[in-house]
């Protein structure tokens, strides 16, 4: 029996990945049984597992990566074969308002995975989601796996860190772990305060105010000249497993190696909700308008202290070595998610 303990099981990968596993659960004849892990809070959302939470291959259980106690019991009871780290404070946004949560949660928190596995599994398989956010004001495009670290948020700085960290491990301790550098991926279990989800979002709901014929609040966005090297987190969830079931630890890059401006994320977003408009204007006056009509405009409160303008990576090594290849392309992901949001609206 393989077992799998997924951290961030609540979040947009932990439940992909959990989804991913349990759909091929019959590839597995020795069994496997996947475990996720979500944190006490108040107002639990369980909307990104609602269709695996009832497998009766799947367990959800409780833990915190801020809580050491909790992951050395976890990995004491169930002794997994593959420890995925994917819970963390993933808002790059707020990082500079709590800094110090996002490093116990996103560093500390990497520490006490590999301490529990440390302790009392060390033949476990560990990975770690690391990010494209770590690389900060690139040098050179496309970035690939020996781009160096130039953070430039508290939250990449933290992944930065773990990056490190999970090296110690491997090489001191002869431990499976590896930390991949993740470009920006989506779908329709993204967060909303993320911007593709804030844009298709939106776009679903001014579509349906015009039909009604009704006003709306134009989508307000920060640096709409930003680049990101978008892919769907589906097709990333494959290429991690195949990184943990490699027979040597080694780290790659994962990315769609295309990048795209939050501009054209929005144009593609309205054209797929049938929605016509163009940009105009400069600097703060920047609109996206239907004739007169503002669909969208800028609004200084969602600029950053500081910005990773441009983010492009090379995914060659993790498609030839692990022979990984993306299957949903940026047009489709952008379509996906904007028909998933009106489908949402009109229910
Ligand atoms: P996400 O949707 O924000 O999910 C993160 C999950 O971590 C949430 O379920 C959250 O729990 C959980 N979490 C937060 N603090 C925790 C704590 N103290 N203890 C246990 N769990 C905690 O993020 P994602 O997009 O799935 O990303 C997964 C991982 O990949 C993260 O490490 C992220 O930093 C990294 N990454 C993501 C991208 C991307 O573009 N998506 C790119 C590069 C790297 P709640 O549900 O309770 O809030
Ligand atoms: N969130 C947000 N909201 N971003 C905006 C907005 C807005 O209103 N307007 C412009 N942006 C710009 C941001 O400044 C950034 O340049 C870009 O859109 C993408 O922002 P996010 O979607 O918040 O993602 P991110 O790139 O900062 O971080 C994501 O990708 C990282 C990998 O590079 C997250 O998923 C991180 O967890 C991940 O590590």
């Amino acid at each position: 029996m393989k077992k799998v303990l997924i951290t961030g099981i609540l979040g947009q990968d932990g439940a992909n990945m959990a989804e991913y596993l349990l759909d091929n659960v019959a590839l597995y004849p020795e069994g496997l049984e996947v475990y996720g892990m979500m944190r006490r809070t108040s107002n639990v959302n369980k909307s990104n597992i609602k269709a695996f939470e009832n497998d009766p291959y799947f367990n959800l259980v409780y833990g915190d990566l801020t809580d050491g106690v909790s992951l050395d019991k976890l990995v004491k009871e169930i002794r997994p074969d593959y420890f995925i780290n994917f819970g963390a404070n993933s808002f790059v946004g707020c990082s500079w308002d709590m800094p110090l949560q996002v490093f116990d949660t996103n560093t500390l928190g990497v520490i006490r995975c590999l301490e529990a596995l440390r302790k009392f599994k060390p033949d476990c398989r560990f990975y770690s989601a690391g990010s494209s956010e770590e690389l900060g004001d690139v040098q050179y495009s496309p970035q690939d796996i020996n781009h160096p670290i130039r953070a430039r948020s508290p939250y990449g700085a933290s992944k930065a860190a773990s990056r490190h960290l999970v090296k110690v491990y491997r090489e001191s301790y002869d431990m499976f772990a590896i930390h991949s550098i993740l470009f920006n991926h989506e779908g329709v279990r993204r967060g909303e305060e993320f911007v593709t989800r804030k844009i298709s979002k939106a776009v679903a709901r001014i579509k349906l105010s015009i039909e009604k014929a009704q006003k709306f609040k134009p989508l307000q966005l920060g640096n709409v000249n930003a680049k990101r090297d978008w892919s769907d987190s589906q097709d990333f969830v494959r290429a991690v497993w195949l990184m943990l079931n490699q027979e040597e630890p080694k780290e790659y890059v994962l990315s769609s190696n295309e990048t795209h401006s939050v501009k054209e994320f929005v144009s593609l977003a309205f054209k797929y909700a049938g929605v016509n408009g163009s940009w105009s204007g400069k600097g703060m006056d920047e609109k996206f308008k239907f004739l007169d009509t503002v669909l969208a405009e800028i609004n200084k409160d969602f600029f950053r202290p500081a910005e990773v303008n441009l983010l492009y990576g090379d995914s060659t090594p993790a498609r030839e070595e692990l022979g990984w290849k993306p299957e949903i392309s940026f047009d489709k992901l952008v379509q996906r998610m904007v028909h998933h949001d009106l489908d949402l609206l009109n229910k």
